[in-house]
């Protein structure tokens, strides 16, 4: 496999290589020197056109702790603004020697027509496509969830995966890149993954998903958890009303206080509360939640560097399997003034 595009055609074999690898890249974040020469002298090239603070700085991060040399490129205030397709601007930055690029963009299709175009010879790695995927979030919240399974049943990490583990992903489905990410990759991994959300922010076709589905957050509580994933609420993608007040939506689909406590009424004392971030307090989860023991938020970040260092060592060494290429959406180009 030369690209990570996506989690639904990664496969168990790379999925637990990642983590694994991971596992490794975390002691080196542990050492007083954060660095391998494992990259030195390639180049890795961030293409952002969307913004982002934790995926864009923690590939950042871990391209510098690979010893590779880092290009960043922000949408803003580039010449994207000036009507540049993403074709020329991929092959300018290819043309200053990119061994891999790590695309963020806001069109669903935007990393697989990279890869597939025969534009670039690069490694294209998705750091998120409109609402499409997510695949590097996905596989540091299940690092993340790896980390603390192995706690709980007394089992190694490395070589693990999450069989048995009760996964609730909760709130907006619909724009969510890291639900649909998440699910195809904890699927793979053996757990069980149950979506949680307003009829109105669940996607078409939802019921094609490898989960199951509710509209009762208390009620899926109540049955017993091991990981509650907050969504964050995608306002900015939205064009329309879906649900009735900020008000309503946090006390019938936020992680509040009084639901933090029902954990420890219900004796749930292991479960831990993600986010992916950024996070909306006080709508899809309360300060109190963000802030307790219970949650990873934090982990989730710092395992984020050393993820994404499995996923660039791993491609660049060409070291991932090979699997078939998935059915990925049609990319179309607006003009630059449509970008939002
Ligand atoms: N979780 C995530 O993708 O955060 P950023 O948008 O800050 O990168």
């Amino acid at each position: 496999m030369r690209h990570l595009l996506d989690t639904e055609s990664l496969g168990r074999d790379n999925a637990i290589a990642i983590l694994d690898t991971a596992q490794e890249m975390s002691a080196v974040g542990e050492r007083e020197v954060k660095k391998l020469p494992a990259l030195r002298g390639r180049t890795v090239v961030n293409l952002f056109f969307e913004d982002s603070t934790r995926t864009r700085i923690s590939f950042e991060a871990a391209a510098k702790r690979l010893s590779a040399d880092v290009i960043n490129f922000s949408a803003k205030g580039s010449s994207v603004s000036k009507g540049e397709s993403l074709k020329d601007t991929a092959q300018t930055l290819e043309a200053m020697s990119a061994d891999a690029v790590v695309i963020r963009h806001w069109a669903s299709g935007a990393p697989a027509r990279l890869a597939t175009s025969g534009w670039i010879d690069a490694a294209v790695i998705n750091a998120g496509d409109g609402t499409h995927a997510h695949p590097t979030q996905a596989l540091l919240d299940a690092f993340t969830m790896r980390t603390h399974w192995a706690r709980l049943t007394g089992t190694p990490s490395v070589g693990g995966d999450l069989a048995g583990m009760r996964v609730l992903i909760v709130g907006d489905v619909l724009h969510s890149r890291v639900a649909r990410s998440n699910v195809w990759l904890l699927r793979t991994l053996g757990a069980r993954v149950t979506l949680v959300a307003p009829p109105t922010l669940l996607p078409v076709g939802v019921e094609h998903w490898p989960c199951e589905v509710s509209y009762d957050l208390d009620a899926t509580l109540e049955a017993g958890v091991d990981a509650v994933m907050m969504l964050r609420v995608q306002a900015e993608r939205m064009k329309a009303s879906f649900f009735p007040s900020a008000r309503e939506y946090a006390r019938r689909w936020g992680f509040d206080d009084a639901r933090l406590a029902r954990l420890d009424a219900l004796a749930l004392k292991d479960t831990i509360v993600m986010h992916p971030g950024p996070m909306n307090r006080g709508l899809e989860i309360s300060s109190g939640a963000a802030d307790s023991p219970r949650s990873t938020v934090l982990d989730q970040v710092r395992n984020g560097v050393s993820v994404r260092m499995a996923a660039l060592y791993l491609l660049l060494s060409g070291d991932m399997k090979a699997v078939p290429t998935p059915a990925l959406p049609a990319f179309a180009q607006p003009a630059a003034k449509d970008h939002p």
